[in-house]
């Protein structure tokens, strides 16, 4: 059986490597790894192989930055022969970026199975490029693997079919759980002992010029009352030079640094008082971590980090920001509990739908849908 799986971007890598790792112990398939290169900076990319045990990836696309439709239109037209000549019978796709909306259509179209990992999550605000991505991509998959109970429903609802529907927990904690003790053992010199750790990348926070000045300025407030890291992706700090407001931003209490690699942003995130973001994948790891979080934005498509995590939309109100801030300052932040099945396991379950023993698979998802 040969499956190939496709990734491009910084959140795809701690998705597959599980996936990987627990597909090794079913001999009889056979595994590709395919990088579409949306993201190529060693600190996006190279260096999380490495750390997550990732082996090369047998193909590289290299496509490189561009528009949506360049950078989704470049990978359709560079994967296309790839599949053609491998003919893989299931192709595995990760999460919400282009790359993976890009291999669904094409493989879709070829009469390729496609599975998506990380399906059902909605923030039903298509003003997101990601939420674009992932209504197309679940709507052309065959297989549809969800981390909670509410991307069950959310697919359910657009008339896809439960038997094509596997509940089988969170990849991305399969990589937190492994590296977590690694992570706890990593100190950086030079940092506070008490700080916020900040986040930002997305497009509605960082590309337009008043707003992303407003949360700059809403973060050196922070600083007064907390220290500030900020680890800045690309994307960002493009922003800020292109705005011309880096002006007074670095300051003792407000460090900017590279965007950081897997185990070093872990090992600050489970050190953190507070973790202040715009992305997905943080809103679920702090949830297991127990970290509270404040996520600068209006909705998410992780609402079980809000209902029974530690997450907190306060969207772009610095007002909320300052008052969630000075609960968490006092103590009285709000605790949280573990997702059903975020246990390191998840890997396991979508190797065993995929290497045909879904039994045991589809039990956990009972299991889950019982508690
Ligand atoms: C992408 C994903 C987003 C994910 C994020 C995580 C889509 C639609 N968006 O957004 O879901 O949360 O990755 O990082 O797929 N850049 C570099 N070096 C790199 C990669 C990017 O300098 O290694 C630059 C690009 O040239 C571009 C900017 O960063 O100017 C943004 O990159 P892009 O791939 O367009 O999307 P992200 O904002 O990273």
């Amino acid at each position: 059986m040969k499956v190939f799986h496709i990734v491009g971007a910084r959140p795809n890598f701690m998705k597959v490597a599980p996936v990987l790792n627990a597909l090794r112990a079913h001999k009889h398939v056979v595994q590709t790894l395919v990088h579409t290169g949306q993201h190529y900076d060693t600190t996006m990319s190279g260096v999380f192989f490495e750390q997550l045990g990732i082996p090369d990836p047998d193909v590289n696309l290299a496509v490189g930055p561009g528009s949506h439709a360049k950078q989704t239109a470049e990978i359709m037209m560079r994967i296309e022969p790839v599949v053609l000549e491998a003919k893989p019978d299931i192709v595995l796709v990760y999460g919400d970026v282009n790359s993976t909306v890009a291999a669904a259509l094409v493989c879709s179209k070829l009469g390729v199975r496609v599975g998506h990992v990380e399906a059902g999550l909605r923030s039903f605000d298509r003003v997101m490029p990601e939420e674009i991505n992932r209504l197309v991509t679940d709507q052309l998959s065959d297989v549809l693997f969800t981390p909670s109970e509410d991307g069950d429903i959310n697919l359910q609802r657009e008339g896809i079919p439960a038997a094509r529907i596997f509940r089988v927990g969170n990849v991305m904690i399969d990589s937190l759980v492994k590296l977590l003790p690694v992570a706890q053992g990593h100190i950086r010199n030079g940092l506070p002992d008490r700080f916020a750790l900040v986040t930002l990348h997305r497009p509605i926070n960082v590309d337009d010029s008043a707003t992303l000045r407003s949360i700059l300025q809403s973060l050196l407030k922070v600083s007064r009352d907390l220290a500030v890291v900020f680890p800045a992706h690309p994307r960002t700090r493009q922003r800020i030079a292109e705005f011309g407001l880096e002006f007074g931003l670095t300051t003792d209490r407000l460090r900017f640094l590279d965007p950081l690699p897997y185990i070093e942003f872990l090992a600050l995130q489970s050190r953190a008082q507070v973790v202040i973001t715009d992305s997905g994948g943080i809103q679920e790891e702090t949830t297991y971590l127990g970290v509270p979080c404040l996520t600068l934005r209006e909705n998410t498509e992780r609402p079980v980090t809000v209902s029974l995590g530690t997450n907190v939309l306060v969207g772009r109100d610095p007002e909320k920001l300052r008052a969630e801030l000075a609960l968490v300052l006092a103590g009285k932040q709000k605790k949280g509990t573990i997702p059903p099945q975020w246990d390191g396991h998840a890997g396991e379950r979508i190797a065993q739908v995929l290497a045909g023993e879904p039994e045991s698979a589809v039990a956990h998802a009972k299991a889950g849908r019982s508690r």
